[in-house]
């Protein structure tokens, strides 16, 4: 495929998924997207991969989440194909890319990822650093809010043995979402460059924590 080509099916799937993410939620609406898409394109640029894929799986990795479907999993994958079926690309790629989105979402619970690709890797480093950092600290109080979570409570510890049950249905505060996911993202990260730009991030994300419970004492 020439590049004007691929310039062409990545427009049209630009201008799909916004018109997919009219209305959605903050943490999960066309910046987060557009966020996750620029990264990936930062990380490919030092990895050997097929940026056309990288592409379309980071556009295209969020266009129904699950959590907002009744847990349907099935949704994003099938619109997304339905999209692509009509874009002039091969169906080899349409295969990795759903592939991709099927295979992103970090659900908790220690569920194994079955499919693996280096673009698949680097679209899912991007997703990652797009949680954590000061624009995962503000994705995560707005999820919270959006789910009337509390703060933080002292007496409700998190929980690290959570399966993917008990994690989807999950009342914790947003605090403890640090603790079982934000802060472990750091080290499973697939690539150098996300390794390298989570840890500053997570270095972030521990400062803030560092203060939030100083304030919440009173402290400062
Ligand atoms: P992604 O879009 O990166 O796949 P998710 O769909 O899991 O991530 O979550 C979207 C955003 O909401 C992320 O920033 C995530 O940290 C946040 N989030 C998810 N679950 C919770 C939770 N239980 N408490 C607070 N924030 C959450
Ligand atoms: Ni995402």
């Amino acid at each position: 495929m020439t590049s004007e080509n691929s310039q062409l099916v990545i427009a049209n799937t630009i201008s799909f998924v916004k018109k997919q993410l009219e209305g959605a939620e903050g943490g999960h609406d066309w910046f987060h997207i557009e966020r996750v898409y620029k990264n990936s394109l930062l990380i490919a640029s030092e990895e050997n991969v097929d940026v056309l894929i990288v592409s379309l799986g980071a556009l295209l990795h969020d266009i129904a989440d699950s959590k907002f479907h009744e847990g349907d999993e099935t949704v994003g994958p099938a619109l997304a194909r339905k999209f692509l079926e009509t874009q002039e690309i091969s169906e080899e790629t349409i295969i990795h890319v759903i592939k991709i989105i099927e295979n992103i979402s970090f659900k908790g619970g220690n569920q194994l990822q079955k499919f693996h690709s280096k673009e698949l890797a680097v679209v899912q480093d991007a997703d990652r650093l797009d949680a954590i950092g000061a624009i995962g600290i503000a994705r995560a109080f707005n999820y919270g809010g959006f789910k009337n979570r509390l703060l933080y409570d002292p007496d409700i510890p998190p929980n690290l043995t959570m399966t993917p049950a008990e994690y989807k249905a999950s009342k914790a505060p947003t605090i403890n979402h640090f603790y079982e996911k934000l802060l472990l993202l750091k080290e499973i990260m697939n690539t150098e460059t996300g390794t390298r730009i989570a840890s500053e991030r997570h270095l972030f994300m521990e400062k803030f924590l560092a203060q939030f419970y100083a304030e919440w004492e009173g402290e400062k």
